[in-house]
C-alpha cells in the first residue's frame, strides 16, 4: 500500500495525536489513548520513502550499515494520520498510522495462536464442507483458522476421485513432492514400500521423520473405504509433550536434547536424519515433535551415557501418546478428508480387513504442503478482507 513498507492495506483505526522525542524512542500517542514507544534505530530502519525501499518490489534498498548505530532525529510530529520524523540530514520518514498501529511492538504481542487440545476438550477435529472450501473463500477462510488453531481438521464430502486431494491442498498452497510422489495411495498391496502400504496398525506417527526438513502439513483423503477396522487416532503432539514436561521433567528434557536417529529403509532411497522428538524453539515453546515407530533406525547418535535415558524418555512419551485422555478416534467415510499439521498432530491407524473386490477396499489419497503455506494463504485471504473493506469506505 502507498506510504508504506509492503503491498498490505491499513485501515486507520486510530489516529496519532501526539509524538513525544526521547533521548532513545519517539513515544506515539494515538487516540483511543495507548502510548506506543518506537526506539529511533527502528524508525530509521522502517523508514518506508522511495530511497529506502524499492516502489517496485517494496523490499529494502537501505541497509543498516549506512546509518550511524544510534541514529537521532531531529523531529517527530504528529499529523492525525502520519508519524513524521525527521532526521539531522533532512531525511524525512512518513509512518502511515494504520502501519504503524498494526506493527507496535512495545506491549506483549497476543496469545499464541495456537489452542492446545485432547480428548476431553475436542471431541472430534473441528469439520468443514469440502465443496464450500473448495469454492468459496469465506469458508476457506474459517478452514485454515482452525487448521491452524487446532492442527487438526476434517472436511467432509470431497469428491471421491484420485485428484480430489490435490485441488483441496491447492487451495492452502503449493503441494510437496516428495519420494512417494506428489499425490500418493495409502491402500494394502501385495508388494509394500511402506508399512502405511500393508493392512497393518501404524502406532502414532507423523509422516517422514526421516527427512531433515518433516512436511508440515498432510491431507489424507478417504476415497473408498468398506474395511472392517482401519479407524483413524489424531493426537494432539503439542499438548502431549506439555504434559511430558509436566509429569516427567527429566524425560522431557532428555527428549528435547537427545537427538533419534530416523531412516526410511527402501530400495531406491536412504533419507536419514537425526534430532530429538520434541524441539523447542528460541522461546522454549515446543514446535515439533518427530516420530514414527517404524521410521526409527539404530540409535547411534545419541551421547553412549544417555542411551538408557533415552530410551526411558521414548517409552515415556509413547505411554501417553496410548492414554485415552489424548486421543480422538473416527472412522473415515469416503468422501472425508483429514488435514493436519505433521510436526504436531500424532496420526495413528487400527489394523484393518479389506472386503474381497478392488472397489471397496480401504483407500485414501494423501499429499503434503507446508505450515508456510497455510499461513501465507490465511494473510492473502485476510489483506483481500482489508482491501475490499477499504474499497467499500471510498
Ligand atoms: C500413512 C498413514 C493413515 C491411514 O500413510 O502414513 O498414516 O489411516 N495412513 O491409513
Ligand atoms: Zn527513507
Ligand atoms: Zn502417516
Amino acid at each position: 500500500m502507498d506510504g508504506t513498507g509492503d503491498f498490505d492495506h491499513y485501515p486507520i483505526s486510530e489516529q496519532i495525536v501526539g509524538a513525544q522525542l526521547g533521548d532513545r524512542w519517539v513515544s506515539a500517542a494515538w487516540s483511543d489513548g495507548l502510548i506506543s514507544r518506537f526506539h529511533h534505530v527502528w524508525l530509521r530502519d522502517n523508514c518506508p520513502c522511495a530511497a529506502c525501499v524499492h516502489q517496485g518490489t517494496r523490499e529494502q534498498t537501505f541497509e543498516l550499515l549506512d546509518i550511524p548505530p544510534d541514529p537521532m532525529p531531529s523531529s517527530a510530529q504528529a499529523t492525525g494520520n502520519a508519524l513524521v520524523v525527521t532526521w539531522p540530514d533532512g531525511h524525512v520518514s512518513v509512518f502511515h498510522a494504520g502501519w504503524l498501529r498494526a506493527h507496535g511492538y512495545d506491549t506483549p504481542s497476543a496469545a499464541s495462536a495456537r489452542t492446545l487440545w485432547d480428548a476431553s476438550t475436542l471431541a472430534a477435529p473441528p469439520a468443514f464442507d469440502g465443496p464450500a472450501v473448495l469454492a468459496d473463500d469465506g469458508a476457506l477462510y474459517e478452514w485454515l483458522i482452525a487448521l491452524r488453531t487446532y492442527g487438526a481438521t476434517l472436511l467432509h464430502h470431497v469428491p471421491c476421485t484420485d485428484s480430489a486431494v490435490g485441488d483441496v491442498a491447492s487451495r492452502i498452497g503449493i503441494v510437496r513432492e516428495t519420494n512417494f510422489g506428489v499425490l500418493w495411495d495409502v491402500w494394502s498391496e501385495p508388494d509394500p514400500v511402506t508399512n502405511a502400504n500393508t493392512s497393518l496398525p501404524l502406532p502414532p506417527h507423523v509422516d517422514l521423520p526421516t527427512r531433515e526438513y518433516q512436511p508440515g502439513l498432510q491431507l489424507l483423503h478417504c476415497v473408498e473405504n468398506e474395511a472392517s477396522g482401519g479407524l483413524s487416532i489424531l493426537i494432539d503432539g503439542f499438548r502431549v509433550a506439555a504434559a511430558l514436561r509436566e509429569r516427567h521433567p527429566e524425560h522431557f528434557a532428555t527428549l528435547t536434547t537427545v537427538g533419534w536417529n530416523w531412516a526410511n529403509r527402501s530400495k531406491t532411497t536412504d533419507y536419514r536424519w537425526t534430532a530429538p522428538l520434541i524441539v523447542t524453539d528460541h522461546t522454549g515453546e515446543v514446535v515439533e515433535v518427530r516420530a514414527g515407530n517404524w521410521l526409527r533406525a539404530p540409535l547411534v547418535d545419541a551421547p553412549f551415557d544417555q542411551v538408557e535415558a533415552a530410551y526411558a524418555a521414548y517409552r515415556a512419551f509413547f505411554a501417553l501418546t496410548y492414554e485415552p485422555e489424548f486421543a480422538v478416534t473416527f472412522r473415515l467415510e469416503p468422501g472425508d478428508l483429514m488435514a493436519f499439521d505433521n510436526r504436531r498432530i500424532l496420526h495413528a491407524r487400527g489394523a484393518f480387513t479389506d472386503p474381497p473386490g478392488e472397489h471397496r477396499r480401504r483407500h485414501l489419497r494423501g499429499c503434503y504442503t507446508e505450515r508456510d503455506e497455510l499461513h501465507s494463504r490465511i494473510r492473502m485471504l485476510e489483506r483481500a478482507r482489508r482491501a475490499s473493506a477499504a474499497h467499500a469506505n471510498l
